[in-house]
């Protein structure tokens, strides 16, 4: 391997950080501009001095990387993030295939609602697997500063004709006459009492993005759940993705509600991960 990577691999290692062969490779990629192919080929690394500061940085503070070179990769593309938004994550990803998977033999036109669209990522992913369809996707939040970073991304992607953005605290700003295919949400879900327990790197992430007040963490699932009749098309689903311990909770949320078929999907460590009804 190449002396500056293991130098970098060193340096994030010591102050035990565990994704320390991944983070060094992303740093010296995107600060050098070469792929690793290159650079095990003999390439010369560029800028040194810099992805040296970068990895005592993130040594030192333990803030994401994603936040110290202020991007993150969702779906294979390239997100902006920052201290406003989520940094998205890899079980997220389930979300949007699970969701794609319901709407991708529509024909007719197809409506999405995403609340709480943080970095965009989950409306961005989905413009952009339904692009050859009629699609328009509503997306909310409560923080004006997360509907900016939103924007920023889809914008960048070429999604923004597909996406409109709002703000609005759950459907407090969604029109009666609105009505969609699919709900979708990531909400906030960890319950605020473990927030003491959380690794450091969490501490840099919005607590608005991360919390909600009850004792379980469903909150936000039983406000969503309980008027999404009102704002679903007929035969419209609505598709979560859930907290450890949460389905059971969720699930009877949902009955209660009068949704059918509910389905629950795994992630790739075997933790119930996704929930989809259908009204
Ligand atoms: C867990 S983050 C998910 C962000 C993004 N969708 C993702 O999957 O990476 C939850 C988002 O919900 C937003 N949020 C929190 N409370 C809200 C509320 N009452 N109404 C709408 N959005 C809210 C937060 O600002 C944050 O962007």
């Amino acid at each position: 391997m190449n002396e500056v990577i293991k130098k970098i691999e060193k340096i994030l290692l010591s102050a035990g950080i565990e994704e320390y062969k991944q983070e060094a490779r992303l740093i010296v990629e995107s600060v050098s501009n070469l792929t690793l192919d290159k650079i095990i080929a003999g390439a010369e690394i560029n800028n040194v001095e810099k992805i040296i500061e970068i990895a005592k940085k993130r040594a030192s503070t333990g803030m994401p990387i994603q936040h110290i070179l202020g991007f993150s990769y969702f779906m294979g593309e390239k997100y902006i993030v920052n201290s406003d938004v989520l940094i998205p994550r890899d079980e997220t990803e389930i979300l949007v295939e699970e969701s794609y998977k319901l709407l991708k033999d529509k024909n007719e036109k197809i409506d999405i609602l995403d609340i709480g669209v943080g970095s965009g990522c989950i409306s961005c992913a989905l413009a952009k697997k339904l692009q050859n369809k009629n699609i328009e996707i509503l997306a909310v939040d409560i923080s004006l500063q997360a509907i900016k970073t939103a924007l920023e991304n889809a914008d960048k992607l070429d999604l923004i004709r597909k996406i409109v953005f709002r703000k609005s605290d759950v459907y407090s700003k969604i029109r009666d006459c609105e009505k969609f295919d699919l709900i979708v949400s990531n909400p906030p879900y960890i319950p605020l009492k473990e927030k003491n327990i959380l690794q450091r790197e969490v501490s840099f992430e919005p607590e608005i993005a991360l919390f909600a007040t009850d004792n379980n963490g469903v909150e936000f699932y039983e406000k969503i759940i309980k008027d999404a009749s009102k704002f679903l098309k007929k035969g419209g689903f609505l598709a979560f993705e859930i907290g450890v311990n949460q389905s059971g909770l969720v699930k009877e949320l949902f009955v209660k509600n009068g949704f059918k078929k509910i389905k629950i999907i795994k992630d790739l460590a075997n933790i119930d991960r996704v929930i989809i009804a259908h009204i």
